[in-house]
């Protein structure tokens, strides 16, 4: 039985107190009421320290949004999967269609770094999405599709649960506050899951979690994870309101 992982991806959203108080407020919150759901928070760089403080002992976790291949070096700018490590994290977001379109990371970039994650022993929770264009000219399973086979790792993660996550993110649906429907969330995670068995076998393509992400909110979170196969959720905007993504976790069956 896979158990539900609420992430939150703040993306560039926050500064200190506010970052700090929204990660403290959660962190009661969990420690008040066993939620039915793992909590992820993935705050910008800046705050990842304090926030790491401010979840402590709560059952939260903490990602960070990127990391790069290397362990350290002459990057810019750049921060190592060593590093998010060192900060508390325990996962890192690789692939965001953000990082694909404005920085154009490629699969095989995307890849590498699900490599650096793994090196650091973080779980990496790659993203995969069609854009509308292509889901209009029915592509959408051939994209995702190819973009699962060459972004995740090419062998087997170890501990299956515990070391990687897919997210489905249809680019259309992210920021705009429109959904995929139940049936094609549906259709892309049981395609998403039979690629995972049939690249890492049955037991470990089953126990990997599949969230989806694409404008999740408290008025749909509930139909969206009763879908097969939809084993949490990626939030952008609501993870940035506590009552919002509370209620997004308490939806999990
Ligand atoms: P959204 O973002 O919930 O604001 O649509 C989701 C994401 O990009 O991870």
């Amino acid at each position: 039985m896979r158990r539900k992982l609420i992430a939150g991806n703040w993306k560039m959203n926050g500064l200190r107190a506010g970052g700090i108080a929204l990660a403290g407020d959660l962190a009661g919150k969990c420690k008040a009421e066993a939620p039915n759901c793992d909590f992820l928070v993935c705050p910008p760089a800046h705050l990842l320290i304090s926030v790491a403080e401010a979840i402590a002992g709560s059952g939260v976790a903490l990602g960070g949004q990127d990391c790069h291949t290397a362990v350290s070096g002459a990057h810019t700018g750049d921060l190592s999967a060593e590093m998010l490590a060192d900060a508390g994290c325990g996962f890192v977001i690789l692939g965001h269609s953000e990082r694909r379109a404005d920085h154009g990371e490629s699969s095989s970039l995307v890849r590498s770094k699900a490599a650096a994650a793994k090196r650091a022993g973080l779980t990496a929770i790659v993203c995969v999405g069609e854009t509308a264009d292509e889901r209009k000219a029915g592509r959408a399973l051939e994209v995702i599709e190819s973009q699962v086979r060459e972004s995740l790792p090419e062998t087997a993660p170890e501990a299956a649960e515990a070391s990687l996550v897919v997210a489905y993110e249809p680019v259309w649906a992210i920021g705009t506050g429109l959904t995929a429907t139940p049936s094609d969330v549906a259709e892309v995670h049981g395609h998403i899951r039979k690629l995972l068995i049939e690249l890492y076998g049955n037991d470990t393509g089953s126990a990997i979690r599949i969230l989806y992400g694409g404008s999740v909110k408290p008025g749909n979170a509930a139909e969206l994870m009763a879908v097969g196969d939809v084993d949490g959720a990626l939030v952008g905007g609501a993870s940035l309101k506590l009552e919002d993504f509370w209620a997004i976790g308490r939806s999990c069956p």
